[in-house]
């Protein structure tokens, strides 16, 4: 990162869903550490507590009221939010489609897609709101242009959130909105551990992810922070595409195209 727009992130304003663990965590950890003034929220307790720069509330991204009610409060706490990210999200069911029931399907596309809307609408609503525009960035994965064996229900939630995202490019831009969905890379969360713990029968990429592990091939949630920041904040690397990838961290010979 180049020093000159990076000495502007102090005071920004970010949110970040599924800010208990994870990618989330350390997204809210690297924003803080740059003086970004934060709006957090997990089902679970946000990794950073309440303070004069942060608003960490508990809550479902499925619960569209309760979103709409903390955007409420972070407009009168901090005025206008910077960069939207909707990160909150799950893997599970893992298994071939023939075994899931509709009911699983159902629940995770509640979070996974819908939730994105509704983050994705409260976000456009209160740019509306406030008359200026923003950032927005859907967390994708690897999986929604790749179909893996087992996981219909994430390849199928994260592929809606590639377009409902460029939907939202196309919709907003004459509003000052810049829409995106970004792949993280692979990153060694509970998402993960879930992953590596699956069998084979029900996924058959599992010794893939594996091997991973062995080989701490990993991106940094810092990483992935600070390319969030880049995208979000620095002129100079401002994407022209609305789908784009993490590239990985350090050693590779280029991006991956893993999901989680
Ligand atoms: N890790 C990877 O390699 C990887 C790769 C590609 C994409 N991704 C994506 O990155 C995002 C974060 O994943 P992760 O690896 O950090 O997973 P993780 O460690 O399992 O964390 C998921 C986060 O989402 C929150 N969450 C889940 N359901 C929620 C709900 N209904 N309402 C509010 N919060 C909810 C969880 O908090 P609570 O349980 O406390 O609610 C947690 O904070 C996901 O969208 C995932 O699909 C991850």
């Amino acid at each position: 990162m180049t020093e000159d727009w990076r000495s502007g992130l102090a005071g920004r304003v970010a949110f970040v869903s599924g800010a208990s663990r994870g990618i989330g965590a350390g997204l809210a950890e690297r924003f803080s550490e740059l003086g970004l003034r934060l709006v957090l929220c997990s089902r679970s307790r946000p990794a950073l507590d309440e303070s004069d720069r942060v608003l960490s509330r508990q809550l479902d991204v499925r619960d569209e009221s309760a979103l709409e009610a903390l955007v409420g409060e972070a407009e009168a706490r901090f005025g206008a939010i910077d960069l939207w990210v909707n990160n909150a999200g799950v893997l599970e069911p893992i298994r071939p489609v023939r075994d899931v029931e509709v009911e699983e399907f159902r629940d995770h596309i509640e979070t996974n897609l819908v939730g994105v809307f509704i983050g994705s609408r409260c976000y456009v609503r209160h740019l509306h709101r406030q008359g200026r525009g923003g950032v927005l960035i859907n967390v994708s994965s690897g999986a929604a242009w790749k179909p893996y064996a087992g996981w219909g229900a994430y390849c199928a939630g994260k592929a809606g959130v590639e377009r409902l995202t460029e939907v939202l490019a196309v919709e907003e831009a004459a509003h000052g909105l810049r829409a995106y969905s970004v792949a993280p890379g692979v990153v060694d969360t509970l998402m993960q551990t879930q992953i590596r713990a699956s069998n084979a029968s029900d996924f058959p990429d599992v010794e893939r992810f594996r091997q991973r592990k062995r080989d701490e091939a990993f991106n940094s949630p810092r990483h992935v922070a600070d390319e969030f920041l880049a995208i979000a904040f620095d002129p100079a690397s401002r994407p022209r595409e609305v789908a784009i990838q993490v590239a990985f961290d350090g050693q590779s010979t280029g991006p991956s195209r893993d999901g989680a």
